[in-house]
């Protein structure tokens, strides 16, 4: 079958229906740029929340083996919407989240090209990356969100959480913050270590559900690695209000070499902050009197309980995350609404 020119009809089973332009790159990009509610985490390809049907229509897959799928899935025609691009008008079927589910009604992502300001260490291995959007760009978001970056020579988009918060937009020109991790052999973001103030850079966002909430209780936001970013970003927002509820910050690094990172958070109210740092494998070379070990053990050991007095936002490497959830979720039984991240890859 061949392609037809964009845009494209796009149908979804049961009622809905919205038309991609011809330079959107994904079903789930369009979608959500379009207003429509599809479910989603990542964006790349990892989660599988975006799964859905093609019921009519040619539908190209960007990613045949992404790891969002099980092959049984894919053996049963499932399809990633943030890995599919149409071929021409479609039918699909689609569990879609119930309407305005929040940051999605009122701020669709933007496509836009940024332009790179500046770039500091924070530690050995990540860099705090700031990017100027253009002109005229509001660049609104709430804090605890990400956005996609496109790496110079690479089809796809590695997803980075903002690290300040939208109040910052008030700022000329507005700012886009990110911490970003040099992961060792990792293609997108040793391209991203390669640019040099100047340098323009495809930059498409906001995306997330793990973003900061209105509330009354205290927040606790757990970070590991480059979790760094969304948890200062979450922090950052809650000391903007002008509310009383404080932040208990878990900022698990690995080595003293990484304890620059503490850095990040100096200039936040600290009657309203309280710090834990932790380190996972402390140098036997260098003194450390602080706690080791894993991060959500430290906060599991010394917030005070029940720990569904708090709300949880949370963002790390795929196994902390998923520890702090079975913590919460099993252990304590913190009801689901006060648990609040991004799954990435
Ligand atoms: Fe598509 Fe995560 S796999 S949103």
């Amino acid at each position: 079958p061949t392609t037809t020119p964009a845009p494209w009809r796009i149908q979804i089973e049961g009622g809905a229906e919205f038309t991609l332009a011809a330079d959107e790159d994904t079903l789930l990009r369009g979608a959500l740029r379009a207003g429509v509610p599809w479910p989603y985490e990542c964006s790349v390809g990892g989660c599988g929340a975006c799964r859905f049907d093609v019921l009519d229509g040619l539908m190209q897959t960007l990613w045949e083996a992404a790891p969002g799928l099980s092959e049984r899935e894919r053996k049963r025609g499932k399809r990633l919407a943030c890995q599919s691009r149409p071929g021409g008008d479609c039918r699909v079927k689609v569990r879609l989240d119930p309407p305005a589910a929040g940051a999605m009604a009122s701020r669709p992502p933007v496509r836009r090209m940024a332009t790179l300001l500046a770039r500091r260490p924070v530690t050995p291995d990540m860099d705090e990356f700031c990017f100027q959007l253009p002109e005229g760009d509001a660049g609104e978001f709430i804090a605890g969100q990400y956005a996609l970056l496109y790496p110079p020579e690479l089809g796809s988009p590695r997803a980075y959480s903002m690290a300040n918060v939208p109040s910052e937009r008030g700022s000329n020109p507005t700012v886009w913050r990110f911490v970003i991790r040099q992961v060792p052999g990792g293609v997108g973001s040793g391209l991203l270590f390669g640019l040099t103030p100047g340098a323009q850079l495809p930059i498409d966002g906001p995306y997330g559900h793990g973003h900061l909430q209105p509330g009354t209780r205290d927040v606790v936001c757990i970070a590991g690695g480059s979790g760094l970013g969304p948890m200062l970003s979450v922090a950052r927002g809650v000391l903007a209000e002008p509310g009383t509820r404080r932040v208990h910050f878990f900022l698990g690094l690995r080595t003293q070499a990484e304890l620059s990172a503490v850095k990040e958070l100096d200039g936040l109210d600290p009657a309203r902050l309280r710090l834990h740092t932790v380190l996972s494998s402390p140098s036997a070379e260098a003194p450390w009197v602080g706690p080791t070990g894993f991060v959500h053990e430290e906060a599991e050991r010394t917030l005070a309980q029940p720990l569904a007095a708090h709300d949880f936002y949370f963002a790390g490497p795929p196994r902390m995350v998923e520890a702090v959830q079975e913590m919460l979720m099993l252990r304590h039984r913190v009801p689901f609404e006060q648990i609040h991240f991004d799954r990435f890859i």
